[in-house]
C-alpha cells in the first residue's frame, strides 16, 4: 500500500472532547482524518478521569480509522507508538518509554496518554476506531504543577516551544505510516515494536485492577492478546486492564547511566 493521502486535519478552537466529537460525527469524516482542538472543556482520560486540556498548550487529537482489520485493543499499540515517535522527533535523546497499558513516559514523568474508543452502529456493528492522543507539548514546569501526577512536556524536555498545527501534521503522518506498516507487515510488527518500548517486563510492580484489588508481582509478559501477566508467589495472574504503580527503585540509574 502506498502513501495514504486521504483524511484531513480538522482544527477546532474549542470542544468538550475531540474523542466525543469524532465518535458522534464519525460518518462525516474521511478515513484517517485527525480532529485537533486548541482546548477541551471535558477531555476524557482513562478510567473515567478528566484529561487536563488548557488552551493552546498541548496536543489534543483524535484520529479516525474506518478500516481496522484487527482487534480493537490492538489499535492502542499503534496509537502508543505514534505518540512516542511524534514526541521523539522534537526531543532527540530523551528517555521515552511506554508504560502498560499505554502511558508515554519520559524518565519518571508522564508526557502523553492514549484513550481509544470504538465507534459502533446503532445495531452494534463495528464501524471503526478513534485513537485519542493527549500529548503534552508546550506546558511549562509551572503548568505541570496543576496536574495530579508527575508530568513533563516536549518543551520542558526539548527546550523549545512547538507550533501545535505543525506538530499535528507530524502526528497525522506518523499514524498513517504506522497504519500502512500494519497492513504491509502485519500487526505483529507493530506489537513487537510497542512491546520493545515498554519497560515493565521483569520489573516488580503493583497493579490496581478494575475492582480496586491491588496485586503485586513481577511482570512476566505483555501478551499479544492484550493482557499483562504478573508473577505472584508461584502463580501467574493476568489482567486486561488496570493501573500500574511503580516504586522509585524502578528508576534506579545503572552503571552506564541508563535506566535499568
Ligand atoms: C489517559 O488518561 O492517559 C488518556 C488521556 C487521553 C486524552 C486524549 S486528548 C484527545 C482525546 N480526546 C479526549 O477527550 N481524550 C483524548
Amino acid at each position: 500500500m502506498g502513501k495514504l493521502n486521504r483524511g484531513n486535519i480538522i482544527f477546532l478552537e474549542s470542544v468538550d472532547s475531540t474523542n466525543r466529537y469524532a465518535v458522534d460525527n464519525f460518518a462525516n469524516f474521511a478515513d484517517f482524518s485527525l480532529i485537533v482542538a486548541d482546548e477541551q472543556s471535558s477531555g476524557r482520560g482513562r478510567r473515567g478521569k478528566k484529561w487536563y486540556s488548557p488552551k493552546g498548550k498541548n496536543f489534543y487529537g483524535s484520529f479516525i480509522i474506518k478500516n481496522w482489520p484487527y482487534k480493537a485493543y490492538q489499535a492502542s499499540w499503534l496509537a502508543g507508538l505514534g505518540a512516542m515517535e511524534s514526541i521523539k522527533l522534537s526531543t532527540p535523546g530523551s528517555n521515552l518509554w511506554i508504560k502498560w497499558p499505554n502511558d508515554i513516559f519520559c524518565g519518571e514523568k508522564k508526557i502523553a496518554g492514549i484513550l481509544n474508543e470504538v465507534k459502533s452502529s446503532s445495531k452494534n456493528r463495528f464501524e471503526g476506531i478513534v485513537l485519542g492522543l493527549g500529548i503534552n507539548v508546550n506546558m511549562t514546569v509551572e503548568d505541570t504543577v496543576t496536574v495530579d501526577q508527575p508530568c513533563t512536556s516536549i518543551a520542558i524536555e526539548g527546550g523549545k516551544n512547538l507550533n501545535i498545527k505543525n506538530f499535528s501534521e507530524k502526528v497525522c503522518r506518523i499514524l498513517k505510516r504506522l497504519y500502512s506498516t500494519s497492513l504491509k507487515n502485519g500487526i505483529e510488527k507493530i506489537y513487537n515494536e510497542w512491546k520493545k518500548s515498554n519497560r515493565l517486563i521483569g520489573k516488580k510492580i503493583s497493579l490496581i485492577s478494575e475492582n480496586g484489588r491491588k496485586v503485586s508481582g513481577t511482570v512476566e509478559d505483555l501478551s499479544f492478546d492484550g493482557r499483562i501477566l504478573l508473577g505472584t508467589e508461584g502463580n501467574t495472574e493476568s489482567f486486561h486492564s488496570g493501573d500500574i504503580e511503580i516504586d522509585k527503585s524502578f528508576f534506579k540509574i545503572g552503571e552506564n547511566n541508563a535506566y535499568s
